[in-house]
């Protein structure tokens, strides 16, 4: 039997700009995914207000329980997305195998514990590399340590300091993500199918 479509809950803790990548791919129709939820390690994300603008239910982590909002929005996917804090052992069990993070870099470089935002960038910038990207992959208990899923590679050419990189970063991780949920979606990735507790 087909799996449910997915409805995905996006987590994040800043900006927004790769939430902002999926709300706007949804509204173009280039994945049917639903965008169920967004939660927010931190109550000043603009991330949360990009998510009221597209009307997609937000709860800010602490200000209620995040398993009770999962289920009642019908989550079966879950998206890090600039999300800062490590995921809890009870979510990351409820949703092993369909639980996915963006990273900026070609892991396994540049990635592990300590290994996010600008300080990625400034890593790359240090080493003269020619080339970085993002790297969409499954979740499990290690940091940056699941199967990749896809990456986008960029060549670094004209970027003269890390905010340059991040910049070019940015946007393979808006299409890397995209990505992965349209080839996720269509089954053209196979994922753990998702199995209803209800
Ligand atoms: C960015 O540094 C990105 O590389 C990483 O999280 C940070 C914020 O992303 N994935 P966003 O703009 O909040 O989506």
């Amino acid at each position: 039997m087909q799996d449910p479509k997915l409805r995905i809950a996006v987590f994040i803790s800043g900006g927004g700009t790769n939430l902002q990548a999926l709300i706007d791919a949804r509204s173009e129709g280039y994945f049917q995914a639903d965008l169920a939820l967004v939660v927010s390690s931190n109550d000043e994300a603009y991330g949360i207000t990009r998510a009221q603008e597209a009307g997609i239910p937000t709860l800010v982590e602490g200000q209620g329980s995040l398993m009770e909002a999962l289920a009642e929005n019908k989550v079966n996917f879950i998206v890090l997305a600039g999300y800062l804090k490590i995921i809890q052992e009870d979510l990351l069990k409820a949703y092993q195998g369909r639980i996915i993070n963006i990273h900026p870099s070609l892991l396994p470089a540049y990635g592990g514990m300590g290994m996010y935002g600008i300080r990625v960038h400034e890593a790359v910038f240090k080493n003269k590399e020619d080339y970085s990207g993002a790297t969409v992959h499954l979740v499990n208990q290690e940091v940056d340590g699941g199967q990749v899923l896809v990456q986008i590679k960029t060549r670094l050419g004209q970027a003269k300091s890390p905010e340059d990189i991040q910049a070019q970063v940015l946007k393979a991780e808006h299409l890397a993500l995209k990505l992965a949920i349209k080839l996720i979606e269509e089954e053209d990735i196979e994922i753990r199918p998702f199995v209803s507790k209800r």
